[in-house]
């Protein structure tokens, strides 16, 4: 198997309380792996530990068989995140914001361009247009615009950076039935039609176990530690159960 990113005997510990214990996950290139489990079980943490933006107090993480603190800026931008908390830049436009994702692959100059005006419109039209929001946002300001179209936004600058990785957290909060699905298929790359390259390999937090059919490999989080690694085929309304009682 060919793994991209590896957690070893991961804990995440503040004080008494673990937020994550003895988390073991390799991702293997190719998987569309659904992370789930209740609020608070630790999906947000297990992600920012995935990225390298929280260390852990345990244990490691391996990028391509690399510590992932040791990663030049070139191999730390094919590890491509969507926060929960969005983090968009509220002073910018839609299209500048859209950008940033692609700031990893460019120049202090690229940036500094990218602040003073819109560049590469085309790039972020085509971003734009798979995270289902039109063109006319581009110019916008990201804080007139609703919860689920700033979350698109946030979409689509993941798209931006074009990565060879996806961590997403909760890309589907916001969204309507019909919009969850269009977007889930674009990210887990069944919808193509749009010229931007979209990552082969993802791990994805959801709230709606309905959609898990929709991945190859789900991974179950109770109390910080992964109680369910499998097929999606192989789950069960039990496994469920005994993830969300
Ligand atoms: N910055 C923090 N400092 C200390 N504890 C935290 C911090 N962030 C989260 N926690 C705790 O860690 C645990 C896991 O939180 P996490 O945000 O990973 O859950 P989650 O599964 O993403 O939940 P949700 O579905 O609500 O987003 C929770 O008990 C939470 O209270
Ligand atoms: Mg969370």
């Amino acid at each position: 198997m060919n793994t991209i990113l590896a957690l070893k005997n991961v804990d995440v510990g503040i004080e008494e309380k673990e937020r994550l214990l003895t988390i073991n996950l390799s991702i293997n290139h190719g998987d569309k792996i659904a992370l789930i489990g209740k609020s608070g079980s630790g999906k947000s943490t297990l992600i920012k530990v995935a990225n390298g933006t929280l260390t852990p107090s345990k244990g490691e993480v391996l990028f391509k068989g690399t510590d992932i603190t040791k990663l030049n800026r070139t191999q730390r931008s094919q590890i491509a995140t969507l926060w929960q908390d969005l983090r968009l830049i509220d002073e910018i436009s839609v299209g500048q914001n859209i950008n940033t994702g692609a700031l990893g692959r460019h120049s202090l100059f690229w940036s500094i361009s990218n602040l003073v005006g819109l560049i590469e419109i085309q790039k972020c039209i085509a971003c734009l247009e798979a995270s289902q929001l039109s063109t006319k946002f581009i110019n916008k300001r990201v804080s007139t615009l609703s919860s689920g179209q700033r979350r698109r936004v946030a979409i689509a600058r993941l798209l931006r950076q074009e990565s060879e990785l996806v961590l997403a957290d909760e890309p589907l909060a916001d969204l309507d039935p019909n919009l969850s699905e269009i977007i889930l298929n674009v990210l887990l790359k069944k919808r193509t039609s749009f010229e931007i390259k979209v990552a082969d390999t993802c791990i994805i937090s959801i709230h709606q176990p309905n959609l898990i059919k929709h991945f190859n490999r789900v991974v179950g989080i109770k109390e910080g530690r992964i109680i369910m690694d499998c097929a999606c085929s192989n789950i069960t309304s039990k496994h469920l159960n005994r993830l969300y009682d």
